[in-house]
């Protein structure tokens, strides 16, 4: 009976269904996560372990178990022994507010990880074989030019910060090192005027309270602010923009009312307060920046991007460029002034509007056919319409150009979730009956890896990471593709 017993006890050890939430194992850890995560095994299990370091041995509390898959989170509690690229972080919020994950790693090891990372990510799901360049690096700190920051009440008093990993509970926070001082500054006016005036800050639980977030935008040395309130009116706003005004000259500042109980930050309108006009000037492209407007969040890593991606399209007069997802069409606008014409794709409507102004204030507005829709609809229509429908010109002229013999180039800059299968499906096609430069910009490896597999009739020929979020686990790829018909074509030759 006790062999019996000795043999179960150590058939469940074997499996790790010893292991209990709560538990304090101790682990070696070999490797990062895709979110920045140490991990370590142990007893037959892959456990996640988020501030850990890869060679680092640690003490670590179990908080969840998936015994299906054998994979395990646990909350490091001690490191036994740390590894000589841990740095101390300048943040005293660091590990409790949840936006940077990798603070505790030496800058130089992060673009490190995030290079493997790519690597990783796009051999197991694309099978892809090249190189992954190094990643460009950013100026690590007070790279971002976007804040976000929720209200809440902390001892009595209204405050912002950020919420804590994982929770919507507020780390109250006066800096934050990712943003320049330009944030402390606007926390610190903020808060002052919140409390002279005795305003009250939004709670998630109770749904009552005026401010909700503080939003602002700081480009090129312009700033605009936007306070969003649960409300329709903030009383002494025209004082809150009077005393912005002092420490940033020319600023613009709005409300926006919100008062849906959901997790989009922005309501629909905006309330002018201080509707101060504001520009900037990109690659020799003047763009308004609004509350709305959407910028990449890193200046100079934007700027590099840009260019990276101007270089390998070389725009001019014989150039055609569709950008599928064009946000205001920033990209093809830089393209349009060196020449190219451009048809921009966008689903969001007033994206598509703005889209219009900017070329038109730029002069360049004959460069460009800018249509509002969802890109895997929009390609398809755009390859496949007659070259002479005057019921749809915008889709006729992109065939216009084909017959013309401009070099087609087409740019995917989609959002997190990457690009539809139908767009895929619809570059493969069109990929058998024209040649075309295909580049894709994207902001997760994940879904990059996915789509490079479903875009089965091209094969990347580089991929170009960008370090526009350091001290997070986010990086930016670019990836140039040859056609497959292009590349046999080239090895039958050989
Ligand atoms: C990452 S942003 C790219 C913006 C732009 N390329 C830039 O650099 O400023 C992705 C854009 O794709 C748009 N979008 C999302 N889904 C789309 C779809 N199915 N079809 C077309 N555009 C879409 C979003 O509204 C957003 O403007």
């Amino acid at each position: 009976m006790a062999l019996v017993a000795e043999y179960i006890y150590l058939e469940c050890l074997n499996k790790g269904t010893m292991l209990q939430p709560n538990q304090t194992i101790e682990l070696n850890i070999h490797d990062l996560g895709m979110e920045g995560e140490g991990i370590g095994r142990y007893e037959g299990y892959t456990f996640f372990v988020p501030y850990a370091l890869p060679g680092e041995r640690i003490k670590a509390k179990i908080t969840h178990l998936k015994r299906n898959k054998n994979i395990g989170f646990a909350d490091l509690k001690e490191i036994i022994e740390p590894s000589e690229y841990r740095v101390k972080t300048p943040c005293n919020r660091f590990g409790r507010c949840g936006g940077c994950t990798l603070m505790h790693l030496e800058y130089a090891k992060q673009l490190e990880y995030k290079k493997k990372n790519v690597e990783n990510v796009l051999r197991k799901n694309a099978q892809y074989v090249g190189d992954v360049n190094d990643v460009v690096p950013s100026s690590p700190f007070a790279y971002r030019n976007k804040a976000q920051l929720p209200f809440g009440t902390v001892n009595g008093k209204v405050a912002v910060g950020f919420y804590g990993a994982g929770t919507h509970k507020i780390v109250s926070s006066t800096k934050c090192f990712l943003h320049g001082e330009w944030l402390e500054k606007l926390i610190k006016i903020t808060l002052e005027f919140a409390n002279e005036k005795g305003l009250t800050a939004y709670d998630e639980q109770t749904k009552k309270g005026l401010l909700r977030h503080l939003v602002a935008r700081y480009v090129g040395g312009q700033m605009v602010v936007t306070i969003v309130i649960n409300g329709a009116k903030l009383d002494g706003a025209n004082e809150l923009a009077d005393r912005l005004e002092k420490e940033f000259n020319g600023v613009a500042v709005y409300l926006s009312p919100n008062t849906r109980d959901t997790n989009v930050i922005m309501g629909s309108t905006l309330i002018p307060v201080k509707p101060t006009p504001q520009s900037i000037t990109v690659m020799g492209i003047t763009i308004d920046v609004n509350p709305f407007s959407f910028f990449q969040v890193n200046d100079e890593i934007r700027e590099k991007l840009y260019k990276a991606v101007i270089d390998k399209v070389a725009p001019d007069k014989d150039t055609v460029v569709v950008d599928a997802y064009a946000g205001v069409g920033l990209l093809g606008a830089i393209m349009a002034k060196r020449g190219a014409k451009v048809f921009n794709v966008e689903i969001v409507k007033e994206a598509i509007d703005d889209a219009e102004k900017l070329y038109k204030a730029n002069g360049i507005a004959s460069s460009v056919v800018n249509i509002c829709g969802d890109a895997s609809i929009e390609l398809k229509k755009l390859i496949s319409a007659p070259e002479n429908d005057e019921s749809a010109p915008q889709y006729s002229k992109f065939q216009q150009c084909i017959a013309s013999g401009k070099k087609v180039k087409i740019i995917l800059d989609p959002p997190r979730k990457g690009i539809s299968k139908e767009v895929a499906d619809t570059l493969n096609e069109l990929s058998k009956s024209l040649a075309f430069d295909l580049i894709y910009i994207s902001c997760n490896p994940a879904t990059l890896s996915r789509d490079i597999a479903n875009l089965t009739m091209f094969t990347p020929i580089e991929v170009m990471p960008f370090d526009m979020f350091p001290h997070t686990s986010h990086v930016e790829s670019v990836v140039c593709f040859t056609r497959r018909l292009d590349n046999e074509l080239r090895e039958r030759m050989n």
